[in-house]
């Protein structure tokens, strides 16, 4: 018999581990681990708190805990959530939104949403179909369901949080009763995550839920540092190459990097990616610190450059902005509702220039947040590259009303970091991008830099001898300009990481084409080795291409297969319920 039942406010891979030790235990072991377990809990609780008598195996009250999360955050964030709830008595259960039936939510006592918001305020990739269920006229009632929202976003965005802000709406109109407020965070979340998760929890956990805790005591959780060094710490690599792989007639910059790590690379897999600690432009800060009056404070100029975002302007920086200076001007353009409009391909520097007013350091530290980093993919496999890490970055440059603009991370890496100079960063684990068993088929969709991680798939293969087939569709501008990692393709072709390549140069012909034209010329062999079982993969760009691409692989279906529009839809949605349409995009 299993002592520990299956209800204790532990994850069933500890219940079982519990059981292991418990199980053949004799009678006085048991009573000796019960008596030295409450007597370490009577140790570390205040003076006067009663403990109860050992609890019998009593259900541990349920909580379930939903996310919807493209690059991880959420998840992990549920992560720490469930594992908080567990050392508070209560059972979680918890639900990646890709996998939700809705039935379930009606089951639920006690619900938290952790949701992110992606594109222009879309919910992210994963979570689309129940997103759209939960929005839908089929939604079930949730009477009674006690509910907290946390959202998270990223207030450079017009739409903030606009994903969490529609769930926390909807559970609400389905009769949900909220009882905990909703957070909007932004992309410094940690802080008042962890602070929203203490406060959720001290609402949703029953009194007498964590008896073994005495006086319903909810134990706050700590999610700022692990205790140990991990694999997912900041670390410092050195440049070991750095090389623009556009030829000097295009009008892209795209810089092939590659890290050397001292002591060992994180543990990355293919599909991973690392986020990247850039600094600003410092022509950028000095030009901005001009404006602000600033110029010649050379310790805000170095907080500046290394720790603050210096570019974003978002209404909330508008409204600091106003609040702080009592701008009269900006004021108005608040008071109109014109600052949304306004602020639209503009920048913080524009603010500051347009509306000029004399500003101390507070003031400009008040309307900026803390510089974050960015994700790139990384674009190579540790199987067969060693102790390094490869990353594909294009520069980000554009104009707008009138000024020429820089992305921050994008250019700290094409134009100031150079071969044998050091950068910070930290590996960004994506296990919904992974590659499958090596004897399956695999697609990838990958133009521009979306082509990154395929380099670490087809490096992975090669090194492992996977005997799966591989095909990728590669578009950039011109194929003479353009043509990221030519040589890898023609190697990989050649030695058979790679089976087959059908690329698109959308300037090269007077109609452009694109990786979708390619893939809809292809549409009989791809279903073909869909209906073979292979997983097909999108990265790069979010806003068209991947919308593109995945409207042809329904129009695909729909024309190869004779279905109908709405069935064409079914196959691909199929496909992505089963985990073999997975996307990485941005
Ligand atoms: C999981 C993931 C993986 C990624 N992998 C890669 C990769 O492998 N390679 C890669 O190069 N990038 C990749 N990216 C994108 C990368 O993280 C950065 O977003 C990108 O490099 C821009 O960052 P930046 O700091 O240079 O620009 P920022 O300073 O962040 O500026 C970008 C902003 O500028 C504005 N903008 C940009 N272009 C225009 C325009 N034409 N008109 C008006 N406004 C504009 C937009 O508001 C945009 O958000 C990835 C992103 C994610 C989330
Ligand atoms: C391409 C892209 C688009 C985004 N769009 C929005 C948006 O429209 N609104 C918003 O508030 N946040 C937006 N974000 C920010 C994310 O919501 C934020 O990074 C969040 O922490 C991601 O959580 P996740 O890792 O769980 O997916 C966007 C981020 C990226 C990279």
């Amino acid at each position: 018999m299993s002592p520990i039942p299956k209800t204790a406010p532990f994850a069933e891979e500890e219940i079982n581990l519990l059981n292991r030790v418990v199980g053949p235990a004799s009678q006085v072991q048991r009573a000796w681990l019960a008596g030295f377990l409450a007597g370490l809990d009577a140790s570390s609780l205040p003076a006067g708190t009663e403990l109860l008598p050992a609890a019998a195996a009593r259900p541990a009250e349920p909580i379930t805990i939903v996310y919807a999360s493209e690059s991880g955050n959420c998840e992990k964030l549920a992560n720490d959530l469930a594992k908080a709830a567990r050392k508070n008595g209560l059972k979680p259960t918890l639900i990646d939104m890709a996998d939700l039936d809705l039935a379930e939510l009606t089951k639920a006592k006690r619900l938290v949403f952790i949701a992110a918001t992606w594109g222009e305020g879309e919910p992210p990739a994963r979570a689309i179909r129940a997103y759209g269920e939960l929005m839908g006229e089929g939604a079930p009632r949730l009477d009674g369901v006690e509910f907290g929202v946390l959202a998270l976003g990223d207030t450079a965005y017009a739409e903030f949080c606009a994903i969490g802000k529609k769930i926390d709406e909807r559970l609400a109109a389905l009769g949900g009763k909220r009882v905990v407020e909703r957070v909007d965070c932004d992309l410094d979340f940690s802080q008042p995550a962890s602070a929203w998760i203490g406060d959720a929890l001290k609402v949703l956990t029953p009194p007498d839920a964590n008896r073994g805790q005495g006086n319903g005591q909810v134990i706050a959780v700590d999610f700022g540092k692990p205790a140990a060094a991990s694999n997912t710490d900041i670390v410092e690599a050195e440049i070991s190459e750095h090389v623009n792989l556009n030829s000097s007639r295009s009008n892209k910059e795209t810089i092939h990097i590659a890290l050397a790590f001292e002591g060992g690379a994180p543990a990355y897999e293919p599909g991973d990616s690392l986020d990247l600690y850039a600094e600003n432009d410092p022509a950028y800060v000095d030009e901005l610190l001009k404006f602000a009056g600033l110029a010649g404070d050379d310790k805000l100029r170095a907080e500046l450059i290394k720790s603050r975002d210096v570019t974003t302007l978002s209404l909330k920086t508008v409204e600091t902005y106003a609040a702080q200076t009592g701008h009269h001007y900006v004021k108005a353009l608040l008071a109109d509702n014109q600052a949304k409009e306004w602020i639209a391909g503009r920048q913080l520097i524009d603010l500051i220039a347009t509306f000029p007013i004399a500003l101390t350091t507070d003031h400009l530290r008040a309307v900026t947040r803390p510089l974050a980093p960015r994700a790139y993919s990384i674009a190579s496999s540790r199987r067969e590259v060693g102790d390094e890490a490869h990353l594909l970055i294009s520069a980000v440059r554009y104009e707008t009303h009138g000024r020429a603009r820089k992305g921050v991370a994008s250019n700290y890496a094409a134009e100031r970091l150079k071969r044998g100079g050091r950068v910070r960063v930290k590996l960004k684990p994506n296990k919904h991008f992974a590659l499958p068993a090596g004897d399956r088929d695999i697609i990838m969709v990958g133009p521009g830099t979306g082509v990154a991680p395929f380099r670490a798939f087809v490096q992975e293969r090669r090194a492992t001898a996977a005997t799966g087939r591989s095909w990728l569709f590669f578009g950039d501008c011109h194929f003479t300009h353009d043509f990221l990692y030519q040589l890898d393709w023609q190697d990989a072709l050649k030695d058979g990481s790679l089976t087959r390549m059908d690329v698109a140069f959308s300037r090269d012909t007077p109609e452009k084409i694109y990786v979708q034209h390619k893939l809809w010329e292809q549409r009989r062999d791809l279903i073909e080795w869909l209906d073979d079982g292979a997983h097909f993969y999108v990265c790069g760009e979010a806003k068209n291409m991947a919308k593109d691409v995945r409207a042809t692989l329904v129009r695909a279906y729909a024309d190869v297969k004779a279905l109908s529009p709405e069935a064409a839809e079914q196959a691909v949605a199929s496909l992505e319920r089963d985990k073999r349409y997975l996307q990485d995009t941005y």
